[in-house]
């Protein structure tokens, strides 16, 4: 059992970082990395359909061997961990819990702590980060905000261009009145855009990464079950190597040029897959 991958999924390539940051904190680990490409975007999704998409690309990593489930996707943390949880008998991390924990921890001394909150449409409108928040702090203040543009942005890699620093000055603009003292980027894309982000809102807002707030608290569970990988791998793995496997559901080498774009690096071992029916696609 501690010999295997833990299994990520996300509705894309924006998942990327939280893989990431799971990498850089469990360099004994190996993953297998499900992006759903073929049915990316999930932020503008219903329930229904996002719960849907979430259990069939659970069963399939499930079906593949992990001994933990990431939910690396925002969206479907904040709408499908219940039915996921339901589902597979494994444990299920999502990104929610972890970032909304972090931001509560990062802003506790305060006298009247104020938590921000960028994420999808459909992650706002879940309030799962502010239920996430209120569970550990009932005097946060939160505030949230959507910013469905930022994850094309991000894919682009316009992560430098006007163009990007006016769509984040409309954006934040409401946020900026709020005047958080910690800002939760929640969606898998928004890390790309980080330096924007932060000099949007002033650089005296603490940033809160739910991709690496996960991977903290994934080190602990592994940790807690006496899960680890005890293969000693560390300076020897580096980002998307041969150990570690990626699936995406279409579009396999735009997956692949996006991937470099974020990491720097193409991943090594990449097919597409369907996962309806769970039938490996030849020849990718
Ligand atoms: N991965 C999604 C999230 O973190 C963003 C992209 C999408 O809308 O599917 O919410």
């Amino acid at each position: 059992m501690n010999t295997l991958p833990i299994g990520i999924f996300d509705s894309g390539v924006g998942g990327l970082t939280v893989y990431r940051a799971l990498h850089n904190k469990l360099p004994n680990e190996h993953f297998i990395y499900l992006g759903d490409t073929a049915r990316v975007p999930y932020g503008t999704k219903s329930l229904a359909t996002v719960e849907r998409y979430a259990i069939e690309n659970s069963e399939f990593l499930a079906s593949r061997g992990i001994k933990m489930l990431v939910v690396a996707c925002n969206t479907a943390s904040a709408l499908a961990l219940p039915k996921i949880r339901e589902r597979i008998g494994i444990d299920v991390v999502g990104v929610i819990g972890p970032g909304g924990r972090k931001a509560v921890e990062l802003t506790r001394h305060l006298a009247k702590p104020k938590v921000g909150v960028i994420a999808t449409e459909a992650t706002v409108q879940s309030r799962a980060y502010l239920d996430a928040v209120k569970r550990v702090s009932e005097t946060t203040r939160v505030f949230q905000a959507g910013c469905p543009l930022f994850v094309p942005l991000a894919e682009e890699g316009w992560t430098e261009e006007p163009e990007t620093r006016s769509i984040a000055e409309r954006y934040l603009m409401d946020m900026k009145i709020f005047a958080p003292d910690a800002l939760v980027l929640g969606c898998t894309h928004y890390p790309i855009l980080r330096d924007v982000i932060q000099q949007t809102i002033g650089e005296n807002v603490i940033l809160v990464d739910s991709g690496e707030a996960t991977a903290d608290e994934v080190a602990v569970l592994l940790a807690e079950k006496v899960l680890e990988n005890p293969k000693t791998a560390t300076g020897r793995r580096r980002l998307c190597d041969d150990l570690d496997h990626f699936y995406v559901t279409d579009a396999a080498d735009r997956f692949s040029r996006v991937a470099e774009r974020f990491l720097g690096t193409k991943p090594s071992k990449l097919e597409a897959i369907e996962v309806f029916g769970i039938d490996e696609l030849a020849g990718k």
